[in-house]
């Protein structure tokens, strides 16, 4: 279970928080012990691309949770503009092959000069929906399971370098991607840590151990007395999984 990202541990810890002084705090509170960070939707809307920047300055290794979805030549225009600052994982919705080819030739086209190009995730069912929630958006009865792999194997057929799942899907997708299609795995919570809006949720061994690439984990270390030693304690819990 090797992954082209993995120099150090698989653990992305998301910055969901309000102001860049508390980003960098809580940078500074994790002690660089996750491989990656993750801004998202709050920090970008507040506080756009200059903070990415600043951070990718500072030495972070950065995916940019945005999630894109709209008409392929907005994405692809959208998506242009992320590459080109420093962001390594970038999230677009897995809605429509088109769309999907866009983001991919548009991060390939927008690279900086010596540094591979960001890596396109696509994202599957979000893991704070349950089949119900699903349902109701008019999937026919289709499966959380059967949606999920039908939009991985698109995200696989239009050059998506991953996606983003649950990790109770990630097992039966390890079957049918190929090897060194990334899988990315939120929804992931400690044993007796709160899920809070999560629907699937899954400890950092288990999913280890079902075949996640990275694992995504937000409010248990953000809300943490010490984050760096919650962090720890998770990367300890992945590798005794993945050594077991
Ligand atoms: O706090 P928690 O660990 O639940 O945070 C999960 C993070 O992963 C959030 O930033 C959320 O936006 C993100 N995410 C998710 N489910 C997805 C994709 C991203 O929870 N399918």
């Amino acid at each position: 279970m090797s992954s082209p990202l993995d120099p150090g541990n698989r653990l992305i810890a998301a910055l969901d928080v309000a102001t860049p002084a508390e980003a960098h705090s809580l940078v500074a509170s994790l002690g660089g012990v996750p491989s990656f960070v993750k801004l998202g939707l709050e920090l970008f809307c507040g506080h756009g691309p200059a903070l990415v920047q600043e951070l990718v300055a500072r030495g972070a290794r950065v995916m940019l949770d945005l999630k894109l979805h709209d008409i392929p030549e907005t994405v692809g225009r959208a998506t242009a503009q992320l590459a080109s600052l420093g962001v390594e994982l970038c999230t677009i919705h897995a809605a429509s092959a088109a769309m999907m080819r866009a983001a991919v030739q548009a991060a390939s086209r927008g690279r900086i000069a010596g540094r591979p190009p960001m890596r396109i995730l696509a994202v599957t069912v979000l893991t704070s929906m349950s089949e119900t929630d699903l349902g109701e958006t008019g999937t026919h009865g289709a499966s959380i399971a059967d949606v999920v792999r039908t939009r991985a194997l698109l995200a696989v057929a239009t050059g998506c370098d991953g996606i983003v799942a649950s990790a109770h899907e990630v097992a039966m997708l390890r079957a049918v991607v190929p090897s060194d299609f990334l899988l990315v795995t939120p929804g992931i919570r400690p044993v007796g840590a709160d899920p809070g809006d999560q629907q699937r949720v899954m400890t950092p061994g288990n999913a280890m151990i079902a075949g996640s690439d990275l694992i995504v984990v937000g409010r248990p270390l953000r809300d943490a007395t010490d984050p760096a030693a919650a962090a720890r304690a998770i990367v300890l819990e992945m590798q005794a999984a993945r050594s077991a």
